[in-house]
């Protein structure tokens, strides 16, 4: 029998709870903050406010749904960054309370090694060594997987992460935030083809997504003044267009990974995995050069407490527990 480990989450605006044993995801609850959509943004001091006011009801229904009570808990795991150091602490602090009145160990995971594991909740699994493409709203890293907890970064975003590109650029369509799935889903009526935009091109296996955001802003005002409905006119065709061309650069970035690391699987992760058009084109892509596509349900792409939990269940397998004087830490590398 595995341990009991109740999982928090609270690195951004979504607060989770997961209950996990024995490698099996018993309960999981989660709320997302809608206070940010009125300002186009995760407001810091507001989402860990909320995440005080959620954590006791996201923890008692995740216990609830597992049908087990909060004495039976043998370890508490929680997200120590990175993310918002306001929404990391209560989940922290939440935890160390808790795993000091029970007098039980606790474990704190990295959230990036978390979106990755997230793809151990179910099956099928991917097997060691494999590529993790992270891309969420504040991250875009390509990772070598070569254990559940021994991975190398191979490159990032020197600016914006590309869910941050999604959201500013369906910001500036006038989608309400978080923009991404609003793109992804008009982007299904529209063609791909119709526009085109620069892109920046990084060395090695980095990513850029700034220029292509000005790019975009510059675009629609330039079109905005000859023809005043061209965004209503255009809305599907504009989404089609960009998505593509985001995806691409991912793609592009993907392949360069394959290549150079040998493996033989891609294992996708964070909120930016659930894009319909990223999903279709790695997989194609992947069908073609002979190497198989990962992607965890797309409420574990986003953020979760499940792949904090599982996470956590194969730290505990090798004992990797902390004190309860370790930190919330916004930045942490992998
Ligand atoms: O992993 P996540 O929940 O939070 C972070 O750690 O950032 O990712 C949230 C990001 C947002 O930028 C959101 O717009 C994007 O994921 N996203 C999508 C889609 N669903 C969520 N972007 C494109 N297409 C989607 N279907
Ligand atoms: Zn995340």
């Amino acid at each position: 029998m595995g341990k009991i480990i109740l999982a928090l989450e609270s690195s951004c605006d979504e607060t989770a709870a997961a209950v996990i044993c024995a490698g099996k995801l018993m309960g999981h609850a989660v709320a997302s903050q809608q206070v940010h959509a009125t300002y186009g943004g995760v407001v810091p001091e507001l989402a860990a406010r909320v995440h005080q006011q959620n954590i006791i009801p996201i923890v008692t229904q995740a216990l609830q749904e597992a049908d087990i009570q909060r004495i039976e808990v043998q370890v508490v795991a929680f997200t120590q960054g990175p993310g918002l150091l306001g929404s990391l602490l209560v989940g922290t602090s939440f935890a160390k309370g808790l795993a000091l009145a029970l007098q039980v160990p606790l474990v704190a995971v990295h959230h990036i090694k978390a979106h990755i594991l997230a793809n151990f909740i179910e099956d099928p699994k991917p097997c060691f060594p494999f590529l993790g493409l992270v891309v969420s709203g504040g991250h875009t890293q390509l990772i070598l997987v070569k254990d559940y907890l021994d991975m190398e970064l191979l490159g990032q975003t020197q600016d914006d992460a590309i869910g941050e590109a999604f959201d500013k650029i369906a910001k500036m369509m006038g989608f309400p935030y978080p923009g991404g799935a609003w793109i992804d889903k008009y982007a299904t009526m529209g063609d791909p083809t119709k526009f085109a935009f620069p892109t920046t091109t990084m060395p090695h296996l980095d990513f850029s997504f700034s220029g292509i955001k000005t790019a975009f802003l510059y675009f629609l005002k330039k079109q905005g003044a000859k023809m005043p409905i061209f965004l209503q006119k255009y809305r599907n065709d504009l989404c089609a267009s960009i998505q593509a061309t985001l995806v691409q650069m991912v793609v592009e970035k993907v392949q360069a990974a394959v290549a150079y690391t040998g493996v033989q699987q891609v294992v996708l992760g964070g909120g930016v995995a659930a894009n319909s058009g990223l999903r279709h084109r790695l997989k194609v892509v992947g069908q073609k050069q002979g190497w198989e596509l990962f992607v965890p349900a797309p409420k574990y792409c986003t953020d979760n407490a499940a792949m904090i939990g599982i996470a956590a269940y194969y730290q505990v397998q090798v004992g990797d527990f902390c004190s309860g004087k370790v930190e919330s830490l916004s930045r942490i590398p992998l």
